[in-house]
């Protein structure tokens, strides 16, 4: 009897550990997931408390790589953002760690996974949803559906009772979850959604009132809709999505503040940061604006929502998901070049691209003597083009 168990170092997790395995009589395997998480100094501290919780064993294991290569990297390329603004950063580290822990109960020979989700929020279904689609035998435990501690004062009491080691220093008022893609801050004050997240509730980035009075240039290449150089400087997936989050934060670039709609109903207010999802989603999206054709550029952007939905409803291991990649993979071809973006006060601004792929033509788009677009042959097109508004108009009369 053996139990997988998506473990943080946190408090909930924790008491997990000891929890599931009283309860389920199991012997407890605990995975936690190194995604570029913020607030970990130790990850051996992290195992060494895993170990005296009471779990049989501890996995850590450094994903970043293929989080950012396999992951994040095929959301940059589709300009994923749900409802136009969220970046997904929590989102796309679930099916990650889902995959992770599946392969860990099959080497273990463990017959449950078990994650420390609540039942309001959208992380207990991307993780049920992948587990099961990645093996529809598994059973799935997910404590903080069904413990009996109401607040976490009892669970510091069950801890304490059971000598499970917890952190002296006083809890952020904010519930978090980070990755290299963001951080998502939740509860607190925040929960009002009238009010203006404090300064507190920041982790990464700076006030933009606080940041230099100059704004910074900065020169991000692509190859095949994939961001490979910075200043010109060739960088690994995972180094430049942390330089971008450093460079980012020094600026103020990044802060999102939304109310977004939950899959399970609810709508919820969060805030995000996510200083190298939006640098590189609004260079990546410019590039493509010169680089794809009109047609395909348009469509792609309703597939940008749609994969957006997937992945927040916890879709990502399904057929159309990766029907999606197929179709944007494809379109990425001739995504390579360089954009210009300037950080300042807050904000990022795409001032400049190029590419060797360009579709833009000088001699078509100038008003300048070297204007080599065909005048004449618009007026033929504009009246085919409006006959049907101009038959319409003379059947009904105009429409008003
Ligand atoms: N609302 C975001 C999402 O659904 C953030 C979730 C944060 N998760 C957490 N366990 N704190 O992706
Ligand atoms: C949770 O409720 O476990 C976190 C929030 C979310 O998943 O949306």
């Amino acid at each position: 009897n053996k139990i997988v168990l998506a473990y943080s170092g946190g408090l909930d997790t924790s008491v997990a550990i000891k929890w599931l395995k009283e309860k389920y009589n199991a012997e407890i395997i605990a995975y936690s997931a190194n995604v570029g998480q913020i607030g970990v100094e130790s990850w051996d501290l992290i195992e060494e408390k895993g170990y005296q919780t009471g779990a049989a064993k501890v996995y850590i294991d450094d994903v970043q790589e293929e989080f950012v290569k396999d992951y994040v990297f095929k959301a940059l390329k589709t300009n994923a953002l749900y409802e136009g603004k969220y970046p997904l950063a929590t989102a796309l580290s679930r099916p990650l760690i889902s995959k992770k822990m599946i392969d860990i109960a099959k080497e273990n020979g463990a017959d449950a996974v078990a994650h420390g989700c609540t039942g309001k929020g959208n992380d207990q279904v991307r993780f049920d949803v992948s587990f099961r689609a990645l093996n529809p035998k598994i059973d799935i435990i997910a404590p903080l559906r069904t413990w009996e501690f109401k607040t976490r004062n009892e669970e510091i009491d069950y801890a304490k009772a059971n000598d499970i080691p917890i952190k002296a220093t006083k809890d952020s008022p904010y519930s978090l979850d980070s990755n290299l893609w963001g951080i998502a801050i939740e509860c607190g004050v925040l929960e009002d959604p009238w009010n203006e997240p404090p300064a507190d509730a920041y982790y990464w980035t700076k006030d933009p009132a606080d940041t230099p009075d100059k704004p910074l240039y900065l020169t991000i290449g692509f190859e095949k809709g994939e961001p490979v150089q910075i200043d010109g400087k060739d960088m690994e997936p995972v180094n430049l999505v942390k330089e971008l989050n450093k460079i980012g934060s020094e600026y103020g670039v990044g802060r999102i503040d939304m109310v977004e709609n939950r899959l399970v109903g609810i709508k919820s207010r969060e805030i995000y940061e996510a200083p190298a999802a939006v640098i590189l989603t609004e260079a990546h999206q410019h590039l493509e604006d010169m680089t794809l054709d009109r047609e395909t550029s348009h469509y792609k952007r309703i597939i940008s929502e749609k994969f957006s939905e997937l992945l927040y409803y916890g879709l990502w291991f399904s057929p159309l998901r990766s029907a999606i990649d197929a179709f944007v993979e494809e379109t990425q071809q001739q995504v390579s070049g360089e954009v210009r973006v300037k950080l300042f006060k807050g904000q990022c601004t795409v001032v400049g691209r190029k590419s060797p792929y360009s579709l833009y033509q000088y001699d078509l788009a100038t008003y300048d003597t070297e204007d080599s677009f065909d005048h004449s042959s618009a007026e033929g097109f504009i009246k085919l083009w409006g006959l049907p508004t101009q038959v319409y108009g003379s059947v009904k009369g105009p429409n008003k």
